[in-house]
């Protein structure tokens, strides 16, 4: 059964133009990407996002990192889909910690430990089925993704202010 995984360049990844090795990495998987964008993060996503790290001490660290004010303000979001997804691209992550990560994995390869004890590891992968659900839904709409992995519904949506070309 496919299964889809949230992927995100941080930052640090973005700064140190490592998004062609990323990609190239992950292609490794033969998964299918089924959504891709750049973000520029807002706080309020970046809290979300990591809402069960509120209570550890490096967590405005943490969000000031992923929001950019390190690095660049932009993440590259992506959605990879496939068989065994969320393990096989886990696998070329490798461990949350760069120090303790293989070292020919993306996070052992390019990640670090700030001197405030925030890794700054370069990708984010989704760890369970529930979390991918959770990720892809904060990080994405339905349209913007090109498979139907989760059930949705139609609403007719009258009052919202939008952007469009002139
Ligand atoms: S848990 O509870 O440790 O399993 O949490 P996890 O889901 O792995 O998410 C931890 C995210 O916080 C980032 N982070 C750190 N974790 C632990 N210790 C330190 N010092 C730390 N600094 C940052 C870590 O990179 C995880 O985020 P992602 O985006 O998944 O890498």
């Amino acid at each position: 059964m496919p299964e889809p995984t949230l992927v995100l360049i941080k930052p640090d990844g973005l700064k140190k133009s490592l998004t062609g090795n990323v990609l190239a990495r992950l292609s490794e998987t033969k998964l299918d990407i089924i959504a891709a964008k750049i973000v520029r993060v807002p706080r309020e996503l970046a809290e979300e996002h990591y809402c069960h790290m509120k209570e550890k001490p490096f967590f405005d660290e943490l969000i000031r990192y992923i929001v950019g004010e390190f690095h660049k303000r932009k993440v590259m979001a992506m959605v990879y889909y496939g068989p065994g997804a969320i393990n096989k691209v886990k696998e070329i992550c490798g461990a949350t910690n760069p120090e303790e990560a293989d070292p020919v994995s993306i996070r052992g390869a390019y990640g670090r430990i700030t001197t405030k004890g925030v890794y700054e590891n370069v990708i984010h992968a989704s760890a369970t089925k529930e979390e991918a659900e959770r990720e892809i839904k904060l990080w994405f709409e339905p349209d913007e993704i090109i498979e139907d992995i989760y059930k949705t519904k139609e609403e007719h949506v009258t009052s919202c202010k939008k952007r469009i070309w002139e």
